[in-house]
């Protein structure tokens, strides 16, 4: 199974993917984590690229294929391998970071960045999403008040951040049966016991239909 977390910048995807992997180990599960962009030698050597402020005067165009090739590496090299062996993959980010960034965010046409992300993933969606859902103002301000390393993406612009969040919801809204939008401004541990509980539930009722 295919888990993805998605969300705006500061939403705490990272400290939760960690605990939801820790929790899913713990229980016996077969679990292993990615995260986008990066996951591989070759991908991180491209995210270093990506989140440099040095490059400042990237283009969107050359954003948009940046990710797309570090995820291509990541899809061969870790997450179908992991997958064709049975295992629970769970990653920090994946295609749909892209429609929001750089669909909505940027305001790139969604289908022509759909054709894109099918030819990069050879067509892997992920089974279920979590959409850690805040504010875009409200996850900017943890990544400062955490101290987080403020990267290339952070540095855009406050609206650029809004458009992300909506867009986000839509997308959410467009695909129910694979989106879960969980309300992340709020104690950690009550979003980690909100997700855990829900990937539980849908781990369950999928083992019940393969039986
Ligand atoms: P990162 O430091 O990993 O932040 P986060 O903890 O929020 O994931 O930075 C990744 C940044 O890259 C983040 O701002 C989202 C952005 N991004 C895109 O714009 N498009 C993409 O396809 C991906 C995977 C990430």
């Amino acid at each position: 199974m295919f888990i993805t977390l998605e969300g705006p910048d500061g939403s705490g995807k990272s400290t939760q993917t960690k605990w939801l992997l820790e929790q899913l180990k713990r229980d016996g599960f077969d679990a292993v984590f990615t995260r986008e962009p990066g996951g591989t030698e070759i991908s991180n050597q491209v995210r270093s690229i990506l989140m440099n402020m040095k490059n400042k005067s990237m283009f969107p165009r050359t954003e948009i294929l940046l990710f797309c090739s570090a995820r291509a590496q990541l899809v061969e090299q870790i997450i179908k391998p992991s997958l064709v062996e049975g295992k629970i993959v769970i990653s920090d980010r994946y295609a749909d970071s892209t429609l929001a960034y750089q669909g909505y965010g940027h305001g790139f046409d969604l289908k022509t960045l759909t054709d894109l992300l099918n030819f990069t993933t050879g067509n892997l969606w992920p089974d279920l999403t979590f959409l850690l859902d805040l504010p875009a103002e409200k996850g900017l301000q943890r990544r400062i008040s955490n101290r987080d390393e403020w990267n290339r993406m952070d540095d855009y612009q406050l609206e650029f951040h809004q458009r992300v969040r909506e867009g986000y919801l839509k997308l959410a809204a467009l695909q129910p049966d694979r989106w879960v939008v969980i309300d992340a401004d709020k104690e950690a541990v009550s979003v980690g016991a909100d997700i855990y509980r829900i990937l539980l539930e849908r781990l369950n009722s999928r083992s019940s239909q393969l039986s």
